[in-house]
């Protein structure tokens, strides 16, 4: 008797605080929104970070509130929100959305889609392989990949696209299964491309509508119009096989004798590994360092060579100062990295100017929490608007012009604004963010040692690229320069550095 009274009491102490709660504190501010739909219509799907900075003047600050058909949302403008919310009480707002269209697609698997949990956790014992220092010793592969990237480059500088993809999907696929590449028309990368590209591909026209009115799910596969269900079977299947088939090669080469220094070998071999995980989230970990790594690297590497190929008296200075270091007699390394700093602040600027990842990855709060005198429901999904964030005019002035100097102090030296905001924030932060800048570090840096970059020519339009007129388009939460080539010539007195052993 005396628990049920206990039980009683607690129960009522509880609902009396969160309902209390929802009575004394009111939802943050933001836009008026129509009856039932909310603010779904009002949310474009194009660029939506710029909606939501605008959304600012309606919710009189940085932090925005949305809802879109009974979901509530909570868009964070600023950097400080965003640490507060998403980094010191990271407890909370860790979560990721569910997403109907990912689930069907076999997509909830990937680490940075998933829902929290022991299997999330199982996945981050994989990707301890590419924390920082753990992270240094796949950097004679990348010494390798970037040697093979020049060689691409300096043949055929229009296909640039394409060679950055594979500088980036080749290095991957090292890592996570030890296999190495050898052309671009590799079956399996063929395969493990396919599958990647459909989900980029079909997600927003087919998942947006599904996603956004999950009853459509209901609707049988014969109904008119209604084809996501085999289009996301479609994908499931096709990721299920290329995952599958990726652990099946490793598998094989184990019982061959065969040993090799990658994420999947060092959790296969028997008994050698320090952590044990299930199968299938390596599996699934491993083929998400494939997935989530090749796109953002490229697109990061992209960004830093259209920023140079746009700003020649930046491309300048920055081979002065390589050039200074290595006398021309050989191409930089990653020994060279604290005597170059204005190449470092190259690279904090570029990812500045135009994120890859301007939205981050939506978080989602698993309780209810009050910030500001706001009420944050349980299940808010909270965004990180990086894009805004780089382009607070407080921290720096004129945001849309690209200056490298923002990011040293008066002596030359690097300053201390190293946060790289695009990499997002707390728990789910990005593990692959110490890979990817060391992998566009190396690139650029060979790339300026040895070959001047001009005319950025867009491979679609024919348009020339200029430094207030680039052209990019939005992947799976991806912002990318569209496929832009360049001319090149070597650098004076540094030819010697391209002789390439066929
Ligand atoms: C320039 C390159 C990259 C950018 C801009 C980028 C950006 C991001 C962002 C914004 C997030 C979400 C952070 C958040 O939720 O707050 C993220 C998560 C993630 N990224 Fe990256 N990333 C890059 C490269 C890589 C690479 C190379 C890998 C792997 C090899 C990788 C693996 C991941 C994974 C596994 C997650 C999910 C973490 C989780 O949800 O627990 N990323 N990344």
């Amino acid at each position: 008797m005396f628990y049920f009274a206990l039980i009683a009491i607690l129960a009522s102490l509880f609902l009396a605080r969160s309902f209390g709660r929802r009575r004394r504190f009111p939802l943050p501010p933001g836009p008026r929104g129509l009856p039932l739909l909310g603010n779904a219509l009002q949310i474009p799907r194009f660029r939506p970070w710029e909606t939501y900075k605008k959304w600012e003047k309606l919710s009189h600050g940085p932090l925005v509130y949305a809802k879109a058909l009974g979901q509530h949302i909570l868009v964070a403008n600023n950097f400080d929100d965003a640490l507060e919310l998403l980094e010191k009480r990271s407890a909370i707002h860790s979560d990721r959305p569910f997403m109907l269209m990912f689930k069907l697609m076999g997509w909830d698997a990937i680490t940075a889609f998933m829902k929290s949990g022991n299997t999330w956790r199982q996945h981050h014992k994989v990707l301890q392989h590419i924390r920082r220092g753990r992270v240094e010793r796949f950097h004679p592969l990348l010494a390798v990949k970037t040697g093979d990237f020049l060689h691409k480059i300096s043949t055929t500088p229009k296909h640039f696209d394409k060679h950055a993809n594979y500088f980036s999907a080749s290095i991957m696929m090292v890592i996570a299964y030890g296999y190495d590449l050898q052309s671009p028309d590799d079956p399996i990368l063929k395969m493990v491309c396919e599958a990647v590209e459909s989900v980029v591909r079909g997600f927003l026209p087919g998942g947006f509508v599904v996603d956004t009115f999950p009853f459509l799910r209901h609707l049988p596969r014969w109904f008119p119009g209604v084809k996501f269900h085999d289009y996301a079977a479609g994908i499931k299947k096709m990721t299920y096989e290329a995952k599958t088939k990726m652990l099946d090669l490793v598998e094989e080469e184990i019982r061959s004798g065969i040993d090799r220094a990658s994420i999947c070998h060092a959790f296969l071999k028997e008994g050698e590994a320090e952590i044990r995980v299930e199968k299938s989230s390596l599996r699934d970990a491993a083929f998400t360092v494939f997935s989530g790594g090749m796109d953002t690297t490229s697109a990061g590497l992209k960004i830093v060579l259209l920023a140079l190929a746009t700003h020649p008296d930046v491309q300048k200075k920055a081979q002065a100062e390589i050039s200074s270091v290595t006398r021309n007699t050989r191409l930089p390394d990653f020994d060279d990295r604290a005597s170059l700093p204005y190449l470092g602040a190259i690279i904090r600027e570029a990812l500045r100017w135009k994120p890859p990842a301007p939205l981050g990855v939506p978080h989602q709060s698993t309780q209810e929490d009050v910030y500001k005198g706001y009420l944050i429901p349980q299940g808010t999904i909270i965004m990180s608007n990086i894009w805004a964030m780089t382009r607070n005019e407080e921290i720096y002035p004129d945001p849309e012009s690209f200056k490298p100097e923002r990011f040293l102090n008066p002596d030359g030296t690097l300053n201390s604004d190293d946060r790289y905001l695009t990499f997002g924030f707390g728990r789910r932060v990005c593990p692959g963010q110490y890979l990817a800048l060391d992998s566009i570090w190396l690139a650029t840096a060979q790339t300026l040692a040895s070959l001047t970059l001009s005319n950025p020519v867009s491979i679609e339009t024919g348009n020339e690229l200029t430094a207030h007129k680039t052209d990019f388009v939005e992947g799976l939460g991806v912002w990318i320069p569209r496929p832009f080539g360049f001319d090149i010539t070597p650098n004076k007195g540094a030819e010697h550095l391209l002789n390439f052993a066929d």
